[in-house]
């Protein structure tokens, strides 16, 4: 009693002593992740995003739809059985930055893969109220006319394997035919060779590649990667 009066009374002693205790709470809780070699389980099935999908995640981060919508599902009751399985570290392991978002205008897409065709894709993005008429999410329909050659796609990759994301120099010396090659599927399987289950098609029905191509492609990938109806966390290991 007698001493807590002394820190309760002397301001500096009281600052100096809480510095003291939050630095060990700090290294308790830092320390640990130096020591780890992986915080990242690996999850079969998660693979590097192809120079299409990756090309539309930067369309998807320019127009911020993070603004409006989250991916990351929650292990709570209600949210997995809206969306499905709750979200894996592994599945945002090759994000660079995350796009988990943390407000949710619109619903959370981190499952959105394979939900809605592609035509319903196009029609909302060109007018989402064309197909849920009370929605306020704004019309994209710009990205249907704005071609993409994919020129600086092999350097984002780069760019993404300095970070730690594993692509190969066959992916990045292939990156701009696999970026054309998965959009208008003209016979070659050299695209699903590198990314397995890559899904590969016109997705916006014009045959030349269009923005529109790259970010449908990265919505139907979205939570497609691990198969959940074999996936248990312990066999992940
Ligand atoms: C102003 C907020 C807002 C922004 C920005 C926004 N959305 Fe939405 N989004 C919504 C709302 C609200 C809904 C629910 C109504 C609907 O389906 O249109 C929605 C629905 C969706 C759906 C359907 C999800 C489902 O499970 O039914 C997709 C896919 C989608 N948005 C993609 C996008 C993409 C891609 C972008 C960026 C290009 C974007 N949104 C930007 C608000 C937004």
């Amino acid at each position: 009693m007698r001493h807590h009066g002394k820190i309760e009374r002397n301001a500096t002693l009281l600052l100096a002593l809480s510095f003291v205790v939050v630095t060990i709470g700090g290294v308790v809780e830092i320390a640990p992740l130096f020591y780890l070699e992986n915080t990242i389980e690996d999850v079969e099935g998660v693979r590097p995003y192809s120079p299409l999908e990756l090309a539309g995640r930067e369309i998807y981060i320019r127009e911020g739809c993070t603004v409006c919508h989250s991916q990351m599902i929650r292990p709570m009751r209600d949210e997995v059985e809206r969306y499905g399985h709750y979200s894996l570290a592994a599945e945002s392991q090759y994000d660079h930055p995350f796009v988990w978002g943390s407000k949710r205008t619109g619903p959370d897409l981190a499952r959105v893969g394979g939900r809605y065709s592609d035509e319903w894709h196009y029609d909302h993005l060109i007018s989402p109220q064309s197909v849920v008429p009370e929605s306020i999410m704004p019309s994209y329909a710009f990205l249907a006319d704005t071609r993409l050659d994919g020129e600086a796609v092999a350097d984002l990759m780069q760019t993404h394997r300095i970070v730690g994301v594993p692509y190969t120099d066959a992916m990045i010396e292939n990156a701009r035919f696999d970026f054309v090659e998965q959009a208008t599927d003209f016979g070659d399987t050299g695209v699903t060779e590198r990314y397995p289950g890559a899904q590969q098609r016109d997705f916006d029905g014009n045959p030349a590649v269009t923005e529109m191509d790259a970010l449908i492609a990265y919505l139907q990938v979205l939570g497609t990667m691990v198969d959940f109806s074999t996936f248990t966390p312990e066999e992940s290991r």
